[in-house]
């Protein structure tokens, strides 16, 4: 599902570097070292905010950044232009619904909150599943129902809001064993899952 107007000037804003920044990257990339995953994917990568910091923190040889939208991949592009001057990551619009790359290609998938905007989130998880290899990441940070409080989140227009529950299920249902969960503002969810043998 595409973004509100309202949704991608907040996803290319100071205030989202800063999150990012500050709380997003270090609280889920904590432990993890450079290289360690060789080849990655990036769904939802919107304006490049977090790719930036999956590349600083994680180096890896390969990153794919995707998105849905068209419309967000010139910006990440440039973003990360300005930021990054080495090789090895390439820029794709891709369905995470319906992801075209084959079984067990990459070492780590990476979702800054992404899932509450896929209707079909099931599927999704599935295929990022399907894609990852055999004691593969899956790394996401994703808004929870506690949002629905905020008043700021009647600008917002998620397909689906879940509780830590509802994400834990889905992911045990495409076996992955959740290795950390942590959390901020009572509403965001940080996993790191690894994919099960
Ligand atoms: C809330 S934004 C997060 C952007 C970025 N990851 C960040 O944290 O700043 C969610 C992103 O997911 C993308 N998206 C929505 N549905 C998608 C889908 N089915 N497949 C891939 N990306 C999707 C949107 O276009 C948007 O850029």
């Amino acid at each position: 599902m595409k973004l509100t107007s309202f949704e991608k000037i907040v996803m290319r804003s100071l205030g989202r570097k800063l999150m990012m920044k500050h709380v997003e990257a270090p609280k889920l990339f904590n432990g993890l070292s450079k290289g360690q995953f060789k080849r990655v994917l990036e769904l939802g990568c919107g304006a490049g905010i977090g790719t930036i910091h999956i590349l600083r923190s994680l180096e890896p040889a390969e990153l794919v950044a995707t998105d849905y939208d068209e419309d967000m991949l010139p910006h990440a592009r440039r973003f990360v232009d300005h930021n990054w001057r080495r090789p090895g990551v390439t820029f794709q619009r891709v369905d995470a619904t319906h992801l075209p790359f084959a079984d067990n290609e990459f070492d780590a998938v990476i979702a800054f909150g992404v899932l509450h905007h896929i209707h079909e989130y099931r599927k999704a998880v599935g295929e990022i599943a399907r894609v990852l290899k055999n004691g593969g990441a899956f790394l996401l940070e994703e808004v929870t129902r506690e949002a629905h409080f905020w008043p700021i989140s009647r600008l917002m227009v998620p397909a689906v809001l879940l509780e830590d529950k509802d994400v834990i299920e889905v992911l045990e249902a495409n076996r992955f064993s959740v290795s950390w969960k942590g959390r901020y503002l009572r509403a965001f969810l940080l996993l790191d899952c690894r994919k099960l043998a």
